[in-house]
């Protein structure tokens, strides 16, 4: 039986969060604690996803989601550009600089080889981000008895994921951590705040609404559902539990450099993501940088040797614009602070 968000437990989302921090543990723990865990699986092989999925669901008989991203085609721009958008790493001056090399095709994995293993370990939901998925997808998921939702920022994306059959809508407001889920980057971002996309979409749209961006304890859940959303999404909230993979330097400064801004950047992928202000995104403001994916392949080795030295100056520091209000404890806690603060704010 399909999936009803209204049903859930506690209406939290662990939000998807590629690269490393949706662990089994963090996917399994959030799931056993009544919300949906989910994988952020967007450049994970096959492999790598059939065995998380396999992991996690030793671990829970809770809710996962499955999360991929819509990759378009992308080709390498002309030479002169690719030359400056490696001069540009390259005079970073990091130990090994020659390291970056211009990436080769394919750039993404393959979203059709990505869900082999969906299909058959079957999670609760699927859900898709920077755009729909190809058709059939849904129609495939659907009749496997997997819920699927889709990314919005604006109300045109929001209709056009209704129209396609999903079963739900991410709202994801501007104050959102992590990559814009916008269909087409490169056109007018309206901007809209988590909680104006949300009301937007309550009212114009007749699926359910799952809001994003900014909210992380249990009043700001309430005060959307009041609105009408029928649950939260939350990312950040989650990057400095124990059982997430972020790595021990990007949590240390999400717990003790509150004063610093998040930017929207493509700095690091290509695409605009908001993450802290550090020396990467300030030294990359006027540089040249590839399409995505394929400049996030291009500092690949720059954010790998940033974690492995500790040196979070030039790691991708993906997080909202409330990241101060993050709490360092076990995923359980978080949960059950996240329901208590719901009952509270129910009772107010
Ligand atoms: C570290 C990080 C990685 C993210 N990666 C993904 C992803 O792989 N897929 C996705 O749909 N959303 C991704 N997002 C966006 C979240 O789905 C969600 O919109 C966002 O976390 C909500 O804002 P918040 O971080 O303020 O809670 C990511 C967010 C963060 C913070």
């Amino acid at each position: 039986m399909m999936i009803e968000l209204t049903r859930l437990a506690l209406p939290v989302i662990q939000a998807p969060m590629a690269g490393g921090i949706t662990t089994p543990q963090l996917v399994a723990a959030v799931a056993n604690h009544g919300g949906v865990g989910s994988f952020g699986f967007a450049y994970s092989s096959p492999e790598k996803i059939q065995a998380d999925l396999a992991a996690a669901q030793a671990l829970t008989r809770g809710f996962i989601n499955a999360n991929f991203f819509i990759f378009n085609p992308v080709r390498l721009p002309n030479d002169s550009v690719q030359a400056s958008a490696l001069a540009a790493l390259r005079c970073l001056d990091l130990d090994d600089a020659q390291v970056f090399t211009i990436p080769t095709a394919p750039f993404y994995p393959h979203l059709i080889d990505q869900l082999e293993p969906v299909w058959k370990a079957r999670p609760a939901m699927l859900s898709f981000h920077f755009g729909l998925p190809p058709h059939g997808i849904i129609a495939q998921a659907h009749a496997l008895g997997i819920s699927v939702g889709v990314t919005a920022t604006s109300l045109s994306e929001a209709l056009a994921i209704q129209v396609a059959g999903a079963n739900f809508i991410i709202a994801q407001g501007i104050e959102a951590g992590g990559h814009r889920g916008q269909f087409d980057w490169q056109a007018k971002d309206e901007e809209l705040s988590t909680r104006e996309l949300t009301t937007l979409l309550i009212k114009k749209c007749r699926i359910p609404i799952v809001a994003a961006g900014g909210i992380m304890n249990g009043s700001d859940i309430q005060a959307l559902l009041t609105r009408g959303a029928t649950a939260a999404q939350l990312g950040t909230a989650f990057l400095c539990c124990e059982e997430s993979g972020t790595a021990p330097s990007y949590q240390h400064y999400l717990l003790t450099q509150q004063d610093r801004p998040t930017v929207m950047t493509k700095a690091f992928s290509g695409r605009y993501a908001r993450g802290l202000e550090n020396s990467f995104t300030r030294f990359m403001q006027d540089q040249t940088t590839l399409p995505f994916p394929i400049q996030n392949t291009l500092t690949g080795p720059l954010r790998q040797w940033a974690t492995a030295s500790n040196d979070a100056e030039f790691q991708s520091l993906w997080a909202g614009t409330a990241y101060a209000h993050i709490r360092s404890m076990s995923t359980g806690d978080l949960m059950q602070q996240l329901r208590s603060e719901i009952e509270a704010a129910k009772r107010a």
